[in-house]
């Protein structure tokens, strides 16, 4: 397993949208060990493969509290089929985007559909942060970031914030 350097916004790669993993084989089950290794060193509870620079439809999350035992989990084309009416607000934060949180409101659940590692098609119906991370890493495949869910006020000013940064190390 090996840490790979993170993308930070504001660097297009992270706008692009995901293509999907045509194959569950040695080669993207060693990027999903790569992105779980990457997301625990961090740490963080969520990534998509975009965010090491490999725009594939592929997430992993790990939501298990500190202390508890680690339950990584690996999503190859996830697929958001059903949302819940009921919504629910958490802060998130994004390795994209280090120390910047913000309330975000989503649907309280979804019903998720994905390929797992063994190659065979599952579905989990989420609720609560795991819910909220699915959320959040799908967007990602979509170039979507959570900052796009927050005021354009904000917004804006996140973005001038590490584009700022962005220039002044180069
Ligand atoms: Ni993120």
């Amino acid at each position: 397993m090996t840490i790979k350097p993170l993308i930070i916004l504001p660097d297009p790669v992270l706008r692009q949208v995901s293509k999907p993993v045509e194959r569950i084989d040695a080669e993207s089950l060693q990027l999903a060990d790569d992105m779980l290794a990457t997301m625990y060193d961090a740490p963080g509870i969520g990534l998509a493969a975009v965010q090491i620079g490999v725009p594939r439809r592929l997430v992993v999350i790990d939501v298990s509290r500190e202390g508890e035992e680690k339950t990584p989990l690996v999503f190859f084309n996830p697929e958001i089929v059903a949302s819940t009416d009921a919504r629910s607000t958490y802060e998130e934060g994004c390795l994209s985007i280090p120390d910047y949180y913000a309330e975000v409101e989503r649907p309280a659940g979804v019903t998720v559909t994905y390929v797992d590692r063994a190659g065979e098609k599952q579905t989990l119906e989420a609720d609560g942060l795991l819910a909220t991370c699915l959320q959040h890493e799908i967007d990602h495949l979509n170039g979507t970031l959570f900052i796009d869910h927050i005021s354009r006020l904000k917004r804006e000013m996140v973005i001038r914030k590490f584009t700022k940064a962005a220039k002044s190390k180069i």
